[in-house]
């Protein structure tokens, strides 16, 4: 048996820029042609919304929100560097990044040997565009990982080399986040794409509602695999990798409800009730919550990405583990609920 942490982070894009343009997301939002009158003035908005937009238009609430998930992605980095996993499995979404029209695989371990990326344009820590990160993969382990799931029954997709991008956001900011101090970052990394905006994926190029030209029904993909699904998948991989030779960190990496998701609130703000039920739920270790939620709930909620940690709640189900740490942090301003947990093993 070896040992397995299990840690979740959030890779949300907009940390990687300034405080002052934290909010472009709501910024784009708000230029949507079909929002009603009403909400295109702050008095139209609900009252936790008003408050954190303040008289700065957010910019004092981007720098709570910042030291908050900074705060946050330090601990978790403590506890990975402290454990010395041998890789980190990063379970993320691929928005029509590295796959695209020719093949979307619902998901896909990446058996690379190594992968290189830059950091984001404008980003907080003027880095050029033209530096660039390097980080180890494992390519046995990703082989191993991908053929025991096939002879379970996961018919895994796997890959060795990229296909349209070098590396995509959820497991690059993973890596530029979780070393936002620039220490320096020589964990290996096997990333475990999850097909997580489905219908939306090739359609919205997985990424901002089109406002001006919406796809129809009939434009729309195939599905996202069922958190049914991802739940087992998850947990079958904490299975395998538990007989293996490996320290392994297992990490699930997005936000939760998206607001350019959730069209129930006008794309404005994300779904913080339905986020904070599961949060609950997970908390609590009621995985049987995480694995009977419905797809429709999913997409209603905007809550695509949360199916990473369909796979990392499916992981905690099959180790026995309850967190032993999870904070929800919560926003109205800045598109996405974020959550962070970690659960080492047992000493
Ligand atoms: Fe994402």
């Amino acid at each position: 048996m070896s040992d397995i942490l299990v840690v979740g982070i959030t890779h949300y894009p907009p940390l990687a820029g300034k405080d002052e343009v934290m909010s472009w997301i709501l910024k784009r939002m708000l230029q949507n042609p079909n929002l009603a009158e009403k909400y295109r003035q702050v008095t139209g908005w609900p009252a936790g919304m008003r408050a954190e937009w303040a008289d700065d238009e957010g910019v004092s609430a981007a720098r709570n929100h910042r030291n908050r998930l900074v705060s946050a992605l330090r601990t978790t980095r403590k506890q990975i560097d402290a454990f010395h996993p041998d890789f980190i499995l990063i379970w993320g979404d691929d928005q029509y990044e590295n796959f695209r029209e020719d093949v979307v695989p619902p998901y896909c371990v990446y058996a690379h040997e190594s992968f290189e990326f830059g950091p984001p344009a404008n980003n907080v820590w003027n880095e050029p565009a033209n530096k660039q990160f390097q980080v180890s993969g494992n390519v046995a382990a990703a082989k191993y990982l991908t053929t025991k799931l096939i002879e379970a029954g996961y018919d895994t997709a796997y890959s060795y080399k990229p296909l349209h991008h070098p590396l995509g956001h959820a497991f690059a900011n993973a890596v530029l986040y979780l070393d936002y101090d620039r220490k320096g970052f020589s964990h290996p990394i096997i990333p475990f794409t999850i097909n997580c905006y489905g219908k939306r994926v090739i359609a919205q190029r997985g990424g901002l509602p089109m406002f001006e030209n919406p796809p129809t029904e009939a434009q729309l993909d195939p599905p996202a695999p069922t958190p049914q699904r991802l739940f087992d998948l998850g947990a079958a991989t904490a299975r395998i990798l538990a007989e293996g030779p490996w320290r392994v960190v297992l990490m699930a990496s997005s936000g939760w409800s998206h607001a350019f998701l959730t069209a129930k609130n006008n794309f404005l703000y994300p779904d913080t009730p339905a986020d904070r039920m599961l949060f609950e739920a997970l908390r609590s270790g009621t995985y049987d919550t995480w694995r009977n939620y419905p797809a429709a709930s999913v997409e209603e909620s905007g809550q695509q990405e949360i199916l990473n940690w369909m796979c990392l709640a499916g992981a905690l189900a099959e180790l026995k583990r309850k967190p032993a740490n999870a904070e929800f942090i919560d926003t109205w301003i800045f598109n996405s609920s974020k959550c962070f947990l970690t659960a080492p093993p047992a000493r």
